[in-house]
């Protein structure tokens, strides 16, 4: 199980790069570190593993946050109760996405930012992500809500921008008004 002190924190200016394509194959590092983010991020959304093995919660992850300065990250998004579906994507883009911005009332999160930290984050509401599985197949994502502030968030990483960057500290709430709360 990945531990905490392996996810790089905000302070570490490793985040800040951007990430490279990825070249197919996958090299074996690569994919065993894939399987390792998606045990970590599954883990750590069941309230017993994650007490187990002392996680914070997440529902996503780059490869940047390990120290690998590759366009991959994985999502795992709880779609009920104790079921999960995965989503790893490799070398992503968003191809198209809604006119509606939306941002999570209760503040965004990230595994690297140890603090909570209030404001707004504006995102898609809607969003369609073109990148490649594992095998280096041509994949096409819809997402919604959650799921597409997940995307956005975890493809800012691969350009070295967190979601702090966003909100200005002396007015955090700025033009929540234009912006639908989720
Ligand atoms: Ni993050």
């Amino acid at each position: 199980m990945l531990k905490m002190n392996e996810i790089l924190d905000e302070k570490d200016r490793r985040l800040r790069q951007v990430s490279k394509e990825v070249i197919f194959p996958l090299t074996k590092e690569d994919q065993e570190r894939i399987n390792k983010m998606i045990e970590y991020l599954t883990a750590s959304q069941i309230e017993e593993e994650a007490e187990k093995y002392d996680l914070r919660p997440g529902m996503g992850m780059a490869a940047i946050q390990l120290g690998v300065a590759k366009r991959y990250f994985v999502v795992v998004h709880e779609v009920e109760d104790g079921v999960f579906d995965n989503y790893v994507l490799i070398n992503p883009k968003i191809i198209s996405n809604s006119e509606e911005k939306i941002y999570v009332e209760l503040g965004e999160g990230c595994l690297s930012v140890n603090r909570e930290v209030e404001g707004i984050v504006p995102r898609y509401a809607r969003v369609t992500v073109e990148g490649y599985n594992e095998l280096g197949q041509k994949i096409r994502v819809r997402a919604r809500e959650e799921l597409a502030i997940a995307f956005q968030h975890e493809i800012d990483h691969l350009d070295g921008i967190l979601f702090t960057d966003y909100i200005d500290p002396k007015n955090p709430f700025k033009d929540q008004e234009l912006y639908r709360a989720i």
